[in-house]
């Protein structure tokens, strides 16, 4: 089979691979129908991803249909279409117990699937734990509105879960790229008094405004001053950070107001400062973290009831023999891109 394969830095290849097969009594095997490319593939093609083991199939979302299932898999069966979990978990460990997915102690626990084993960008993949990382997706919702559940829309819902926002709270969200898309659409669910959403780039600038008009959309150099007319408390009362710039970090906790809550969910290429003596007195509480996807069962049950809708962010499809292409775009912001999907 076809499987785009992490040779070296800045080298992946469409090699020809064994059609994997069942290694444990919970894995189940999956013919890929619709898959992705994401910012962090790039990570592990630049070689910023140490753990990213050369060889591996990349791609970690994707959708697909069960092919075969191991003994002690009982969630899904053949046939099902399935929605893949970016993390492997176990379920039963400590932190699974407590919801911590991310930090699941099984050795392939975490983000394992395209980076320590192989993934998706293939037309089949092998899934450990398929109870865990297996959703069934439900009649009526396609490939392509179920595609973002395991990675994008399990990252935007576990942001939107852990910055605590009530119906009284102004949230800025700093990013409005695919992450910070789905973010956004998670954090209207829980219904705040007021969205911002500071983008630098123009083109999705303008997809926010018309797909999602509820939301103020502004440019990084208009934000001090919209921020000191419109939130008599100084700042946001919730920040979330999905932009991965120095500068959106420093405006992370700028912007945020004396008690909020700022959540970081962006990864920097490197550390970042907390200039205490400046942010005396804010009171800030910081969250972040890798995401802990375990409600992809409730996500794609909004997505059937039409509560979220990503689909629109796949701009571009390509074929799996063409994935090259759907990477030189990706890769270099051609064309208005925001999503490329892979269908095998
Ligand atoms: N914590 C997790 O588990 C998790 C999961 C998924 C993604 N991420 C991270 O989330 C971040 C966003 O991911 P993405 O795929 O949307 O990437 P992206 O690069 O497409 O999005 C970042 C956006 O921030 C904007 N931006 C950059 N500097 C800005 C500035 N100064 N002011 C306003 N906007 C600015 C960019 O124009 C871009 O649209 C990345 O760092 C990614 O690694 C984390
Ligand atoms: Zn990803
Ligand atoms: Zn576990």
């Amino acid at each position: 089979m076809l499987a785009y394969t992490y040779i070296s830095q800045n080298r992946f290849q469409l090699k020809d691979k064994p059609k994997p097969a069942l290694a444990d009594a919970k894995d189940a095997i999956v013919r890929v129908t619709l898959a992705s490319v994401c910012t962090s593939d790039l990570h592990i093609k630049h070689g910023s991803v140490p753990r990213a083991v050369p060889g591996i199939t990349v791609g970690h979302e994707m959708v697909g249909v069960v092919e075969e299932v191991g003994a002690a898999v009982k969630k899904v069966k053949p046939g099902d279409r399935v929605a893949v979990n970016v993390e492997t978990f176990c379920g039963e460990c400590f932190f699974c117990k407590h919801g911590y997915v991310n930090n699941c102690t099984d050795p392939n626990g975490g983000w394992a699937l395209g980076c320590r084993i192989d993934g998706g960008q293939a037309e089949y993949v092998r899934v450990p734990q398929a109870e865990q990382g297996l959703n069934v997706i439900p009649d009526g919702v396609t490939d392509e509105q179920a595609l973002f559940t395991g990675d994008l829309l399990a990252t935007g819902f576990w942001a939107a879960k852990i910055s605590e926002i009530s119906e009284d709270d102004t949230v800025l969200i700093i990013g409005a790229g695919p992450t910070g898309i789905c973010t956004l659409q998670c954090v209207f669910l829980k219904k705040p008094k007021k969205v911002i959403v500071c983008e630098k780039d123009a083109q999705r600038r303008a997809f926010v405004a018309k797909n999602y008009p509820w939301a103020a959309i502004l440019p990084p150099e208009d934000l001090e001053k919209y921020i000191k007319t419109n939130c008599p408390s100084g700042g946001a009362d919730r920040v979330i950070e999905v932009g991965g710039s120095d500068e959106t970090f420093r405006m992370a906790w700028q912007y945020a107001r004396p008690n909020a809550i700022v959540t970081i969910v962006a990864l920097y290429d490197g550390a970042q400062t907390l200039p205490f003596p400046d942010m005396y007195g804010k009171n800030l509480t910081f969250k972040t973290g890798g995401v802990d996807g375990c409600d992809c069962d409730e996500i794609l049950r909004l997505i059937a009831e039409k509560k979220l809708d990503t689909s629109n962010l796949i701009t571009h499809t390509f074929a799996l023999s063409e994935i090259d292409k759907a990477y030189e775009l990706f890769e270099n912001r051609k064309d208005g891109v925001i999503k490329v999907a892979i269908r095998p």
